[in-house]
Formats: C-alpha cells, structure tokens, sequence
C-alpha cells in the first residue's frame, strides 16, 4: 500500500485543472448498459473506482476500452446482467447497475452493497422504487434479483433524497412503459449530467436538477457520446488547500454554480473567491476564521467537503461548529487531526473546532476517501513531515492528487508500499 509523504508550511500558488467527475461518470457508465452499442465517453478520470464498474461491465460480457482519457463501451452483448459480489464489495456504486438492467432485460441479479466506513448506507429507496415500477425483488444469498417483464411508469415519492436513488430509478423509468414521476429528488449536478446524458441517449427526462423529475419511457435508447462534467468534490478539495495554505490559486475547471454553499463558507472563513477565466481564483489570509457549517443534500453544503473544510477550520481563530446530517460515521478524520494537533470535540452529530496556531506532522492513517483528503490538507500546512498511509482510499476518488499539489509548490510525494 502507499503512502503520501507531505512536507508542510508552504503557500499553494499557480493554476490547476479539475479532472472529470467520479459521480458523474460512475452512473453514466451504468447508463451505457440501457443501449446495445456503443458509448464513448471523454474527460474520464483514471480512478480505482472507475476502473471496479469497467472491469463488473466486462464481467456481465460488455466490452470496456481505454484510450488516454477516453473510454468505451459496447454493450451490444451483455449475457450476463449480474454484479458479483467480490466486485460489488469494493465499491458500493456498483447498485447503480441493477435499474438499467432490469430496464433492459428484464432481470438483474446484483449484491448487496452492505456497509462501509462513513454508514450503513442502506439502498431500501432503489428497491422500493424499481418495485412501484413493477419490478419483483427478491434478497436471498446476500443478492437482489429483480425480475419483471417490462417496468411500467409511476409516481414515487422518496423518503429522503437520495443521489445513486435518484439515478437508478432515473434510468430504470428511461425504458418503462409510460410516465414515471419521481418526487424528493436528489438535485445534484450529477443527477442533471445523467439526465442530459439519457436524453441524448433519447430519453424523455425533465426536471433534473428539481426535487421533481418526469420521465416518459421509451422503447429502445441508443448510445451516447459525451464529455465528462468537472468534478465539483476535487474542485472544492483543491480550494481548501489553497485555504488551509494561504494560497493564491486558480483552480480550472470549478464551476462556481456546483459549489455555491463551499464557497460561501469559505469566504465566511476569509477567502477571497472570484470567477476568472473558466475557473474560480481563491485567495487566502494568513489566518482563517472560524465559521459554522452543516451538511445537506444539494444545494446544501456537500458531506463530500466536510472533512476537507474542518481541517481548514481546525487552524483558525475561534471555534467552529460542523454538523454532519447526512452518514453517521462521517467523522473518522478527527481522531487523526488531533493526532496532529487539532482541538475537535465530537458530540453525536457534531464536532466542535477550536482553532489552534499549528499542526504538527504524524503518521496519520485515512480511513475513507474524503477524510484521506483532509489529512493531505492538514498535511500541507502542518509543521514538519507528515505520512498519509493507506492512500488507497485516496486513489479511488482523486486523479493524481499529489501531482498536483506539486505542481502548486507542496513538498509532497508518494512513497511506494508502506503499511
Ligand atoms: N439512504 C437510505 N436509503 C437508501 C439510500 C440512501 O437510507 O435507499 C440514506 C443514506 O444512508 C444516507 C442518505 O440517504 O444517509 C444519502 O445517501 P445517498 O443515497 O444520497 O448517497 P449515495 O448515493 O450512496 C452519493 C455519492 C457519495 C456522496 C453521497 C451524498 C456516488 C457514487 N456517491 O452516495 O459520494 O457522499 O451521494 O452526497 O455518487 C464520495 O464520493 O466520497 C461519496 C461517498
């Protein structure tokens, strides 16, 4: 396993570009399943995770092809619409198969995802759905298989919004007989690079980016050429590192619109932000104050930037308060910041952050891809060497990160098999 070695105490300055979004391509891919042909898609990024749902699409006999940062797929002969669990267990995302497979034929037999660090992270939602579509599910063996001749439109109401939901009921209505209203939608903009992607697989899909989403079902969809959209999360990543630096960047690529809550919290905290070129320029103060934040779905502040800002937040003036409502687990980067130096009380939900003036280097441990993120982050401005081991977690969601951060000036790199 690798490690990343950061050496901290320097500002960020320079530019930088967002690779394609991990959220948006992951449902996308799955998308490709719903057409017999094939799809190609630009701008991916080459992360572990996209790799899993390539490698479970060639398992179901599709054929998965990589040129650079394009990448293919013909589905024209998938035989197999079935999700094993060795692969399933490695990315939960892999449920985003089961609603175009039942779509297309008619059956899907895909694990359960089960747990994983940040919660428990049921998928009831996707299943209660695809039944109100007439889909017959059935759990056994620690699988789901679907089954139904084909889906028929209807009205569902989610009990929460849900993102992958959102996107597997999308794309299972994309083929049914008549009208699906889906209510309490996920509005995230990767459910609107879905929605854009069907309609130009031929889809009749309206309202993404709505709490309400309409689709009218169509017969056969053919495939898709398409551009990946920025990744929002590594965008808002990059800004916090220039945050946590003082810095001066500008970060290519971050589409203001997508990270409206971040950066508002960010200039809360000091940061001057500004739309230049096409990207978003931040400059950071010395020193940060404190602010308060609670995570939400979209539009609300992303749960995927929450452990990214509190590492910012834990080298500023005066305490902060962050409230995490979306996972329940979503706080195991604080026992390794306080390793570090950092003064973060947890109660339930919330974590309290008293600024301190210096972090200091430790071998820190990630535990999931976003907390990874945040001890980078600390990393970068701590006194001293610090190691980030099991980086693994870091590679399934950010296209050479340390890379780069180089590139802005961190004394950063990755050291080959450790821990
Ligand atoms: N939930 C249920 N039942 C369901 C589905 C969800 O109770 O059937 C709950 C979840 O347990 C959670 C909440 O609803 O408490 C929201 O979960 P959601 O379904 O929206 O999350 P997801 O679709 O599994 C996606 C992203 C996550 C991101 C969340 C929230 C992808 C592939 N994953 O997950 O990304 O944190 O939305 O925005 O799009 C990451 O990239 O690091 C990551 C974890």
């Amino acid at each position: 396993m690798d490690a990343i070695e950061i050496t901290g105490g320097r500002p960020l300055r320079g530019e930088v570009t967002v690779s394609g979004s991990k959220n948006a391509t992951l449902p996308q891919i799955a998308a490709a399943l719903l057409a017999p042909g094939r799809s190609v898609f630009r701008g991916v990024p080459d992360l572990a995770d996209i790799r899993t749902l390539g490698r479970l699409l060639a398992h179901m006999g599709a054929r998965v092809e990589r040129d650079g940062d394009t990448l293919s797929i013909d589905a024209a002969d998938v035989g197999t619409p079935e999700a094993p669990y060795e692969l399933v267990k490695t990315m939960r995302a892999s449920v985003l198969v089961l609603g175009p497979l039942v779509a297309r034929f008619g059956r899907a037999r895909v694990s359960l995802p089960g747990g994983c660090a940040i919660g428990a992270r049921p998928i009831d939602q996707h299943l209660k759905a695809l039944e109100a579509l007439g889909a017959r599910i059935e759990l056994s063996h620690g699988y789901v298989e679907a089954k139904a001749d084909r889906l028929r439109g209807a009205r569902i109401l989610f009990d929460l919004p849900t993102v992958t939901g959102t996107e597997n009921l999308m794309m299972a209505a994309a083929l049914a007989e008549g009208r699906t209203l889906l209510e309490n939608c996920a509005r995230e903009p990767e459910i609107v690079a879905l929605a854009d992607a069907l309609n130009s697989m031929g889809a009749q899909v309206q309202g993404a980016g709505g709490s309400a989403i309409t689709i009218d079902g169509v017969t056969a969809l053919r495939p898709m050429d398409l551009a990946v959209i920025p990744d929002r999360i590594e965008a808002g990543t990059l800004l916090a590192a220039a945050l946590i630096t003082g810095g001066d960047v500008l970060v290519r690529g971050a589409r203001a619109e997508d990270l409206e809550a971040p950066l508002a919290k960010m200039r809360e905290a000091g940061a001057e932000i500004s739309v230049e070129g096409a990207g978003l320029h931040i400059v950071a103060p010395q020193r940060l104050e404190a602010v308060d934040f609670i995570t939400a779905p979209f539009p609300g502040f992303p749960t995927d930037l929450q452990a990214q800002l509190m590492a910012c937040l834990s080298v500023a003036r005066g305490a902060s308060r962050v409230v995490e409502t979306v996972f329940e687990n979503r706080f195991m980067h604080v026992q390794e910041l306080s390793r570090m130096g950092a003064d973060i009380a947890i109660d339930g939900h919330t974590a309290v952050v008293r600024g301190v003036d210096h972090l200091s280097a430790a071998p820190v441990m990630a535990t999931d891809l976003r907390a990874s993120a945040s001890l980078v982050l600390a990393g970068l401005r701590a006194e001293g060497t610090t190691t980030v081991h099991r980086v693994y977690h870091l590679d399934r969601g950010y296209q050479a990160l340390e890379t780069k951060l180089a590139a802005l000036g961190a004394s950063i790199r990755r050291v080959k098999g450790t821990l």
